[in-house]
């Protein structure tokens, strides 16, 4: 039996309660010990309380000095294209001198360059890709993340993509529509081929299947012939929706039954109250936003109406150049107009919730995993509040020291 003691923290703060996703007020229910202490035994949390209340504890522990210093639940990154090769910095300069992200899709630049890096890759590559960039999140605080594939869009290298995100320490979903790769004639074509050929083997390797429903990627139609297939095939479903324009996504996730709809940048009140009467949780990805100076998601009103949201990176090379959900907290306190509670809960709790782990990760609370981070700040709302700073962190996944 290994025993970890973290004790003398100054603060921990978790999400309350016991349920998930939390929606409404629960949402910012975060409750907060003072002087308090985590008591982790083979990899999970089995007390949590004041020094005070401690017990004197016999036997071999492990101990941990968390004088000065706060707990939070590992972060949970429920929205990532860690799996790529390559880079965008060249496009990032053209949109720097005004060049638009639909424009330079359009001319087979944007995510089709990125396809042609990914595919060039080899197997060894691509794993090495994803280890680098979990590195990149646990220096964050990320102990959980998803990936998706979308980069390949040919047998071979979205399988490989999967296996990599596997083998790489991530969550698979598979992104079989993510765009029309120049070999096929049209989106209806490559659909044909993608389910035909690809959903066998993807559907064993991911959890979670995705499209991009959007102007010059897949329509309504489209998106849902891909989505009733990958359902049938046991995935749980995800949408890219209403990122440029409301084309149909939340109606088409709330009648199939999606765990969530992403970015809802271009969200109408409609759309608002539909996330808010169904159980589809809006991921919402400010950095991506802020990336491509678009319009923020309307979070609060989300929230305000009950629907269920949580807060991820949206990383990848193109429209979010960045692993940090410490950023996108402080991005969804500034921009979104969340509390330092809300987003917390956003990115941790209601994140597991989307990859259907919210028993096991996201609280520090007696019977989840011991994935946990010890930040050097005086008050955990530094998390969101310290924007792009350095908070110190020590992250714990299982009970063990997790640094990169
Ligand atoms: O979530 N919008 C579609 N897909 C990604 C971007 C991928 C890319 O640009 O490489 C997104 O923003
Ligand atoms: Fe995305």
């Amino acid at each position: 039996m290994s025993r970890l003691l973290v004790r003398d923290l100054a603060q921990v703060a978790s999400p309350a309660g016991r349920e998930a996703p939390l929606r409404g007020e629960a949402l910012g229910a975060v409750e907060v010990i003072e002087d308090a202490y985590v008591l982790c035994v083979d990899g999970c949390i089995v007390a949590v309380g004041k020094m005070d209340d401690l017990r004197v504890l016999d036997g071999d522990v492990e101990e941990i000095d968390g004088r000065g210093r706060c707990a939070v639940p590992g972060l949970v990154d429920c929205h990532t294209h860690a799996c790529f090769a390559g880079d965008r910095v060249e496009e990032f300069s053209l949109r720097a001198g005004g060049a638009t992200y639909e424009e330079l899709h359009a001319a087979g630049g944007g995510i089709l360059s990125t396809v042609r890096a990914t595919r060039a890759a080899g197997e060894s590559a691509l794993h090495e890709a994803v280890e680098r960039h979990r590195g990149w999140m646990r220096a964050h605080g990320t102990t959980t993340f998803e990936a998706k594939s979308g980069y390949g869009l040919d047998r071979d290298t979205e399988l490989r993509s999967l296996r990599a995100i596997r083998s790489g320490g991530g969550i698979p979903t598979w992104l079989g529509a993510h765009a029309v790769p120049p070999e096929s004639d049209d989106a209806d074509a490559y659909l044909d081929f993608a389910l035909a050929d690809v959903l066998p083997e993807a559907s064993k390797l991911a959890e979670a299947a995705d499209v991009f429903l959007e102007r010059g990627a897949f329509d309504t139609a489209q998106a849902r012939r891909y989505l009733e297939a990958c359902k049938e095939a046991g995935l749980v479903l995800r949408l890219h929706g209403d990122q440029f324009t409301e084309a149909g996504a939340i109606p088409l996730a709330v009648e199939l039954g999606a765990r969530s709809v992403d970015h809802l940048e271009a969200t109408s009140h409609q759309g608002i109250e539909a996330m808010a009467a169904s159980n589809v949780t809006a991921v919402l990805l400010p950095a991506s936003a802020l990336f491509l100076d678009r319009p923020m998601p309307p979070a609060r009103a989300l929230v305000n109406a009950g629907a269920a949201i949580a807060l991820a990176t949206d990383f990848n090379p193109g429209s979010a150049f960045t692993e940090s959900l410490p950023l996108v907290c402080s991005l969804a306190c500034t921009q979104l107009k969340l509390s330092p509670a809300e987003a917390l809960t956003a990115c941790t709790l209601n994140a597991a919730h989307v990859l259907g782990r919210a028993n096991t990760k996201g609280r520090i609370a007696p019977g989840y995993d011991a994935d946990l981070l010890l930040l050097d700040v005086p008050d955990w709302r530094y998390l969101a509040y310290h924007l792009a700073g350095d908070l110190g962190i020590t992250p714990f996944v299982a009970g063990q020291p997790a640094l990169p």
